[in-house]
């Protein structure tokens, strides 16, 4: 029988990690996807050198929180989860295509979980795997069906918005004190990361604060707000910056996100559904828009 070595996840692992979930989530968007999406595209090399700086930072702050599975000397597989004031995040599992169906996954969550012991909450973004969402379910998730939109944004759709502006390193201690009240932990150290990987944009008013975390495509790839009107208000100043003509996508919308769900319709883009929020402990997040890694 094939020996399996479940044991901590080391920076030289970091490459071949990154190979690993870049195929296995491909395998699983091609078997899942539907017809009228695009096709699609396997990680591009920019994305996984993004992928490993956020791994890296998190083998440095949760090491005992990072696991992989070796078969002959080889790593066919991985768990990267971080504890954030009380709360167990999985930022990335997955199992080499071939290998899988084996016992391993079951084996890496669980060593994954255990760094989790003493955290009130758990919070993690699922693929559509029904493989994946067994192992959650059955690790006592709750699993609450995800939305995304796509599409091209209207431009006349797009309204003024007041006071929402590029937000810096400086703004740290307000972001988190956003987090702490919607997704109840802060992102603390993440947040640096995320500011070296996005823009940054932030709307503070007496009424409420809001915050997001932008990609090149206009996308708002992490939003958390204290009202829901500064949250539609940073969303929108995020798809502002879409480039005209261009497909942009906003994924992780929950049901408890319905304002985000109006900004899309008013842009005139498509609604659709991939994967789960999954939660411990916990409501799902309002108003906010989850990271798929760094939630
Ligand atoms: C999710 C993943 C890491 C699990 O690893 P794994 O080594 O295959 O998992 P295991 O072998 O420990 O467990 C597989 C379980 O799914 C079950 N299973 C197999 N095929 C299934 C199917 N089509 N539908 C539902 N369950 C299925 C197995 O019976 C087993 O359950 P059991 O232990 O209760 O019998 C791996 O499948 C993977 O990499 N998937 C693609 C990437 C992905 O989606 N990752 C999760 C991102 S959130």
């Amino acid at each position: 029988m094939t020996q399996v070595l479940i044991r901590p996840a080391h920076e030289t692992d970091l490459e071949a990690m990154s190979a690993i979930t870049a195929t296995s989530y491909h395998e699983v968007n091609e078997r899942t996807f539907q017809r009228s999406w695009p096709d699609p595209e396997i990680r591009p090399p920019a994305r996984n050198g993004k992928w490993i700086n956020r791994t890296r930072h998190t083998l440095t702050t949760d090491p005992e929180g990072c696991w992989v599975a070796e078969i002959d000397g080889e790593v066919v597989g991985g768990a990267i989860s971080r504890a954030r004031e009380l709360m167990w995040i999985l930022a990335s599992f997955a199992v080499r295509p071939e290998c899988q169906g084996q016992g391993i996954g079951e084996q890496l969550l669980a060593a994954a979980m255990h760094h989790g012991r003493g955290c009130l909450r758990g919070m993690f973004a699922a693929s559509a795997d029904p493989v994946a969402v067994r192992r959650y379910r059955l690790a006592g998730f709750t699993l609450h069906p995800q939305m995304f939109l796509t599409g091209v944004v209207d431009r006349d759709a797009i309204p003024v918005v007041e006071r929402v502006r590029d937000g810096s390193a400086g703004d740290i201690d307000l972001l988190n004190s956003i987090d702490r009240q919607t997704r109840g932990a802060a992102h603390l150290s993440d947040h640096e990361v995320l500011l070296d990987q996005f823009r940054l944009i932030v709307c503070e008013r007496n009424s409420g604060s809001a915050y997001a975390y932008v990609d090149e495509t206009g996308a708002p790839n992490l939003v958390a707000a204290t009202s829901r009107r500064t949250a539609t208000d940073v969303m929108w100043e995020a798809l502002a910056s879409s480039t005209p003509g261009e497909t942009v996508s906003v994924r992780h919308i929950t049901a408890a996100n319905e304002w985000a769900v109006d900004v899309g319709m008013a842009a005139r883009m498509s609604l659709h559904q991939s994967g789960y929020l999954c939660l411990r402990g916990m409501q799902p997040p309002s108003p906010y828009l989850h990271h798929g890694s760094m939630l």
